[in-house]
């Protein structure tokens, strides 16, 4: 009789078709027990303390945030459409080509360049309401020199102007410095032009503007000029 089970548990092992339920019915408590606590006496004492795998796991998490925060500031041009251009201006790796129209005017107002270098330097002298300093600084309001000829007006901002002279009608003996090369300001044709295109229209003048070419050709026409004018070469 236990032969005759014996051989039958073993066709039931050999069984590659295996049920696990019975499998594991066959498994007595006593068994089981065992077998769980051998599973048991094999696993790790719970240490005192604690271990360095979970600080490691958050010190290496921390420094992934830190890295890809840094790298989105870095790489946000591309999702900037809706900044203002000043602020994407500001960006290191914005291409200003990008967007930018093909052609770009820019749009120089004379008047308005000429007004500030004449409030940088000449409003010292001339002062801003163009009349000057009685006895001492010309006014430029009102006067044949800045109205009239502009090659004489050019002429007298490139190389200054020394020496007694008469403007309407009161007398100067003062310095009015040059712009050209020979006095400290040294300034371009863009400058001179402005300027004087600017007090040739300003507290009631009306003449007309002083092109940069006027400027330059005068420069040039003049270039072996070493001393100031006087009265006498206008
Ligand atoms: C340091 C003072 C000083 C400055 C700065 C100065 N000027 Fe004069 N300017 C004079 C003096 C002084 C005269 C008269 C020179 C003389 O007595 O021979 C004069 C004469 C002139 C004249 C011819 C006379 C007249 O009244 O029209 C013009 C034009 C002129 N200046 C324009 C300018 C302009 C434009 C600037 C600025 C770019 C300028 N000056 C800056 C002192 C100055």
């Amino acid at each position: 009789m236990t032969k005759v089970l014996r051989r039958r548990a073993t066709k039931m092992s050999q069984n590659s078709n295996h049920d696990s339920r019975r499998e594991a019915s066959a498994a007595s408590d006593h068994d089981i027990q065992a077998v769980h606590g051998q599973m048991l006496s094999n696993q790790a004492e719970p240490k005192q303390g604690y271990s360095m795998m979970p600080l490691f796991m958050l010190g290496f998490v921390s420094t992934m945030i830190f890295l890809v925060a840094i790298y989105f500031i870095h790489n946000r041009a591309g999702l900037d459409e809706g900044l203002s251009l000043a602020t994407q201006i500001q960006d290191k790796r914005f291409n200003p080509e990008k967007h930018m129209p093909d052609e770009t005017v820019v749009e120089i107002d004379p008047i308005a360049m000429g007004q500030r270098l004449y409030t940088q330097v000449c409003v010292a002298c001339h002062q801003v309401n163009g009349m000057g300093l009685p006895g001492a600084f010309p006014p430029l309001a009102g006067v044949d020199y800045v109205t009239g000829d502009e090659e004489r007006l050019v002429n007298i901002l490139i190389h200054g102007l020394q020496g007694p002279l008469e403007v309407n009608g009161s007398q100067y003996n003062g310095i009015m410095p040059a712009f050209g090369p020979s006095g400290t300001y040294n300034w371009n044709d863009e400058q001179i032009s402005y300027v004087l295109t600017y007090i040739r229209q300003e507290w009631g003048n009306t003449a007309g503007e002083v092109t940069v070419e006027k400027v330059a050709e005068v420069r040039a026409a003049t270039a072996d000029r070493t001393s100031m004018l006087t009265a006498a070469d206008l």
